[in-house]
């Protein structure tokens, strides 16, 4: 390590009066801002106990949103329903006041964007607290819940939170916390240096619970945090105390939980041993920890627990620590770590230990360096007098002056060379000022120019003016001031040390006389009169016009739009059209259509394209029958050039277009008929009464459909890309065989169902779409890999693509996420769908959900193409072929090492005891 790190450990001094310290923290202070609720109005949140109200006294700019119900649960916190957005202006800040300068605080921002905009789109936007930068927010994901908190000491008797646009979509808001700190908490938060948290883990509970308050009197929240089966759980009923003088107060029901590395034989060798990664890893965060341990067994005379805590390969404790009994010890890091590709800690017992190291809690903060100084805050009032008292409409919000990038328009400012900066120049001119020229100006008290030039304002000009001691360059010119100057301006202009504008001022009386204001009142009354009789009379004759028009236009205008193939405008279609005899074969009229479904009779389905009919060819064929009526005229040519494309497309795993119509503004594509229905229909049990499939159907429709995908990939020309692979446009024959549907339709069809969203935007099916390319809009066939690795899970779990959990606090989580969790302690038959009862090849489950996993990558370039993922499914069935099952041979044996072959590549989390502190799809935020 290139720095000389000091660390420190912090151990419990026991006196007995010390119980409780942690005590009944008055909740006063606490404020709990619901961003984005409706009006004037509060509620009390009821896991929390917390009443939480709408934003009205903290900010006035913003729009409310209600999150889209698609993403609304029973469970989901109630903050996050609705959030505020800022779609003006760079910089919008929410302003907290009655802190106490100087005073310790906590703050947090909550953010979930549950597609509140409808535009289903990625947003990356920076957070400042004060005037300092915070945290960059990149919000990748719809139901995604990010939290960021600091806890920072109060450099003026208010703080302002700012949301800053940088480029990269509307910021927005969810909730806000105020929590008063004690001054001795988190003693390395001072008014140098803010800590941002980037972890705070309960090690322990295998549950998604969240403490806070009221178990947390300070309402830190603390994830919890386990790596089963590496780590088991230690608990204690008793109190865990904290020591005199606790300079992090964790709560005892934090403390009261603890892990420790299972199998730990010998004890003496045994470490526990967790990582993070800095993040974001280009701008290297300086990072402080701090562990917190407790001893939670009654250990005997010949029992001694004993570790060494390393932070990569140096000491993090001074020598070797034992924690003590039912007390918070913590051994923390005082001096800033950075400069590495990831951050390592190692509990290693020592030679004398009888017993493997623990941990109870783990905190991992981010410093950030205090380098903006607020405005002078006299200054700060005096212009949000000016900007309140003027209405003046531009953006400016947060600091007046810092940081220099978001200074206000309009105004510049000292440099802090020493204590804050100063408005030292004020232009207002041409910004439609009216009413009196305010006292709030003479607070500006570092002024040196003052630009109130061609605005509206009236009265007289305020004698206070003189008495802005810096003040060189009064410019009142082209206002409606009136009475005398004020002498001492006068006298300050004519010994040089002012320059004074006031012309074009009618009314104001230059040498003190009095003016005589009559007169021009009238004649400004007669010019009124004169200007607002043609005006009217222009008015009454437009709408007489406008009238007149609408009149000779209607027949026209109600004239129904055709659709006709030679239409001149489109040549590209038209010229298809006429030369592409096979294609006419294809085409169906609207009284075909009538005839082959028998008047529309039998419906077999609705889906976001339109009713679906089922119907018969005059040979006998059967056929599905996609329907849709009143389309736009773009929208049937995108139709007809899709159309002529799919039908050309035949492979035995995509389900044919027989045919197409475009009649009477319905447009209606004639299908195969797949009598066996939807994956999904089988998944959900709504299909052959009930009966699960099982685990080779499954496999082989896996199969079919990545061969199906396949072909689209690379057998067509262009490929062509599906965009919303999902169990519903995955179809059945009797067979059972697996046909792909809807491939290229979702481009000519995008319809107003929520599933599919404009053409700027992603497009496809909640819980399917691609992670990065509803970021990067960037569509790749590895998107569709995504979705199927997706679909594949469900395949193999029977989960929905998104899963609600069960827990008290627990959240919609999607399928990757549930199974990356659950196959990370290990265990597979945790995650099989329970409807094949067992009946299954292990290891060939085990392939097929290592593939899914690999087909669901975060990054679109670590996952296969389409062709892997077919040899890797030949390989499953195979496996599955092979088995020759017996139906209890594997039960209760997975734990016993892993199966052999091909299975073990892929999952590695099983493999490694080393645990990310983040872990993938890790703890769920409430
Ligand atoms: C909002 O409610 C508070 C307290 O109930 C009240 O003092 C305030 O005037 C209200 N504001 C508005 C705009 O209704
Ligand atoms: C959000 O939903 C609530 C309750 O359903 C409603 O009162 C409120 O007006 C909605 N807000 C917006 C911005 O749509
Ligand atoms: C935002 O998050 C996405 C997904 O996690 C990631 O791929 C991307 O690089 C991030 N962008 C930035 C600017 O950090
Ligand atoms: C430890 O000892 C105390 C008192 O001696 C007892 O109350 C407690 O239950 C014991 N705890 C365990 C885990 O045995
Ligand atoms: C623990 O640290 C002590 C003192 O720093 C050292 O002597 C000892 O070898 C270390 N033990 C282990 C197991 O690393
Ligand atoms: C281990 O125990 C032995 C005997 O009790 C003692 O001499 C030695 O100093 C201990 N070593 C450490 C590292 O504490
Ligand atoms: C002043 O007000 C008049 C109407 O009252 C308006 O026409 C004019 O544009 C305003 N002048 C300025 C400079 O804002």
């Amino acid at each position: 390590m290139s720095t000389m790190v000091v660390w420190f450990v912090f151990l419990a001094i026991m006196f007995l009066n010390n119980a409780g310290v942690a005590g009944q923290a008055d909740d006063t202070g606490f404020v709990s801002i619901d961003c984005g609720l409706a009006g004037n109005s509060s509620y009390k949140d009821a896991s929390s106990t917390l009443t939480y109200s709408s934003e009205e006294a903290f900010i006035d700019t913003g729009t409310n949103h209600n999150i889209s119900a698609a993403y609304v649960t029973s469970t989901l916190s109630p903050h996050y329903l609705n959030v505020r957005s800022f779609s003006n202006g760079i910089r919008n800040c929410y302003t907290i006041r009655s802190l106490v300068k100087g005073e310790k605080y906590l703050v947090r921002a909550t953010f979930m964007y549950g597609n509140y905009d409808g535009l289903n789109k990625g947003v990356i936007f920076d957070l400042h607290i004060g005037v300092n930068y915070w945290k960059t927010v990149n919000i990748s994901n719809p139901d995604k819940r990010t939290i960021a908190e600091v806890i920072f000491v109060a450099p003026v008797d208010y703080i302002q939170v700012c949301l800053v646009n940088t480029g990269l979509g509307t910021p927005f808001i969810s909730s806000l916390d105020l929590r008063p700190m004690k001054n001795s908490l988190y003693p390395l938060a001072n008014s140098s240096q803010s800590l941002a948290l980037q972890h705070r883990l309960n090690a322990g509970p295998t549950d998604t619970t969240i403490i806070r308050y009221p178990d947390d009197p300070h309402d830190r929240m603390w994830e919890p945090w386990s790596n089963y089966p590496y780590w088991t759980e230690i608990t204690t009923s008793s109190h865990v105390q904290n020591v005199q003088n606790d300079i992090f107060e964790v709560p005892s029901v934090v403390l009261q939980t603890a892990v420790t590395p299972v199998n730990a034989t010998p004890a003496n060798t045994s470490e526990l041993k967790f990582f993070w990664l800095p993040d974001p890893p280009d701008k290297d965060p300086e990072y402080l920890a701090n562990l917190h341990v407790s001893e939670l067994m009654n250990l005997t005379k010949d029992q001694k627990r004993e570790f060494n805590i390393t932070l990569n390969d140096a000491m993090f404790s001074p020598g070797p620590f034992s924690p003590e009994p039912l007390y918070a010890n913590a051994v923390y890091g005082f001096k800033p770590v950075h400069g590495r590709q990831q951050y390592i800690l190692t509990l290693k017992a020592t030679a004398n230990s009888t017993l493997p190291p623990i941990i109870n809690a783990v905190e991992v903060f981010v410093v950030l360096q205090v380098s903006g100084i607020p405005t002078d805050s006299a200054d700060v009032s005096a212009i949000n007098t000016i900007k309140s008292q003027y209405q003046i409409k531009r953006d400016w919000y947060g600091d007046p002056c810092v940081p220099k990038t978001y200074a206000w328009d309009g105004l510049n400012c000292s440099d802090a060379v020493s204590g804050s900066p100063r408005i030292t120049v004020l232009r207002l001119a041409s910004s439609g000022l009216t009413g009196e020229v305010t006292n709030a100006f003479a607070n500006l008290k570092a002024l040196q120019t003052l630009d109130l030039s061609h605005n509206n304002l009236t009265g007289s000009i305020p004698a206070v003016l003189s008495e802005l001691p810096s003040l060189a360059l009064l410019d009142l010119t082209g206002n409606k001031l009136n009475g005398s100057i004020p002498s001492a301006l006068l006298k300050k202009s004519k010994d040089g040390s002012l320059t004074l504008r006031v012309a074009d001022n009618a009314d104001l009386c230059y040498d003190g006389t009095e003016c005589n204001q009559s007169k021009k009142k009238s004649n400004s009354s007669k010019i009124t009169i004169a200007i607002i009789v043609p005006i009217v009379v222009v008015l009454i004759l437009a709408a007489a016009g406008i009238l007149i028009i609408c009149k000779f236009r209607r027949p026209g205008s109600s004239k129904k739009p055709s659709i006709n193939p030679q239409n001149p405008e489109n040549p590209d279609i038209s010229s298809t059209m006429n030369t592409s005899l096979q294609l006419e074969n294809h085409q169906f009229t609207y009284r075909d259509l009538k005839q082959i479904t028998n008047n529309f009779q039998r419906e077999i389905g609705r889906g976001g394209f339109g009713v679906v009919y089922r119907g018969c060819l005059v040979d006998g064929t059967q056929v599905a029958v996609k329907m849709q009526c009143d389309r736009s005229t773009q929208e049937v040519n995108d139709f007809m050039v899709e159309a002529q494309h799919l039908i050309r497309i035949h492979h035995r795993n995509l389900v044919s277009l027989v045919g197409y119509c475009n009649d009477q503004n319905c447009l209606a594509l004639v299908l195969e008929y797949m009598s066996e229905g939807s994956l999904q229909d089988h998944l959900r049990g709504r299909a052959r009464g009930g009966q699960p499939l099982t685990w080779r159907e499954r496999i082989q429709i896996a199969l079919d459909s990545a061969i199906g995908l396949q072909y689209l990939h690379k057998g067509c020309n262009p490929p062509l890309i599906h965009q919303d692979v999902k169990p519903n446009n995955i179809l059945l024959n009797a067979k059972l065989e697996a046909k792909i549907a809807d491939f290229g339709v979702s481009k000519a069809f995008r319809s107003n169902e929520d599933t599919h969203v404009s053409v700027s935007s992603p497009v496809g099916t909640k819980g399917y779409i691609d992670p990065e390319y509803f970021m990067t809009l960037r569509l790749t066939e590895k998107s569709d890999v995504y979705s199927f690795g997706v679909v594949l899970l469900q395949i193999i779990t029977g989960q929905p693509a998104i899963i609600e959990g069960t827990g008290p606090n627990s959240e919609y989580v999607n399928v990757t996420a549930w199974v990356r969790q659950r196959l990370s302690r290990g265990n597979i038959e945790s995650v099989v769908d329970a409807r094949m009862q067992g009946d299954y090849d292990i290891n060939s489950v085990w392939k097929a959900a290592d593939v899914a996993l690999k087909c669901s990558a975060e990054n679109g370039a670590h996952r296969p193409t389409m062709t892997e993922v077919v040899v890797q499914l030949k390989e499953c069935i195979e496996l599955e072929v092979a088995a020759g099952r017996n139906h209890n041979i594997y039960s209760g044996n997975s734990s016993n090492g892993h199966p052999s072959g091909v299975c073990q590549n892929g999952i590695h989390a099983i493999e490694q005891q080393l645990v990310s502190i983040t872990m993938a799809g890790g703890p769920i935020m409430r």
